[in-house]
């Protein structure tokens, strides 16, 4: 159980965790990287190869196709915090198991306890699984609000499905279009 944690122990916490069998085949773990008190937080699946290697969030392939898209929306570093459902690689980028997700959940937990963000925006279907529903089917829900807590989460897919299929880059500039404009609203409303 973790309660309250500053970022000082919850990186202390993180770096010592032996809580599944992930920690003994990771070389880093990848807790998050950002603006610590960004209006929004982007949520992927978790760690790949760079990720692995340089035990930072979105780095590899995916993460470049992300921040194109980013930088592409004019969304300004300053306003996101990026991290994952799960800190530490699975072997060969498999999903994570839902005893591998849950035993890492309490860490996002805290993270988004931390950088309290006001958007949520879920990477693909793992991440929309554990945030959103269990039984979420993220062709179905993507582009949707979702208003939940006090947040505002919107379902997308993962960047690496676009780099599989083309088709869905139109859709993930849409549901990105639509949070460009809460973030807008948000920053407008609070000054
Ligand atoms: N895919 C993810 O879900 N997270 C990363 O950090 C990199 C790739």
């Amino acid at each position: 159980m973790l309660i309250m944690l500053s970022w000082e122990q919850l990186i202390k916490e993180c770096t010592n965790c032996r809580r599944c069998d992930l920690a003994i085949t990771r070389t880093n773990i990848v807790i998050g990287r950002g603006s610590q008190n960004a209006p929004m937080m982007l949520i992927g699946e978790g760690p790949g190869e760079q990720e692995d290697l340089q035990g930072l969030p979105f780095v590899g392939p995916a993460g470049r196709l992300l921040d194109l898209l980013l930088n592409a929306l004019m969304i300004s570093q300053d306003d996101y915090y990026i991290a994952n459902i799960v800190k530490c690689r699975p072997p060969g980028n498999r999903e994570p198991t839902d005893d591998e997700a849950e035993k890492c959940l309490p860490f996002l937990r805290e993270q988004v306890r931390l950088v309290r963000p006001s958007i949520i925006v879920c990477l693909g279907g793992t991440a929309a699984k554990y945030i959103i529903d269990r039984s979420a089917r993220i062709t179905q829900i993507r582009g949707q609000w979702i208003e939940r807590k006090g947040f505002w989460i919107m379902p997308t897919f993962h960047p690496a499905a676009l780099l599989r299929d083309d088709s869905k880059k139109v859709l993930m500039w849409e549901d990105f279009k639509k949070v460009r404009e809460k973030l807008r609203e948000i920053k407008k409303a609070t000054g």
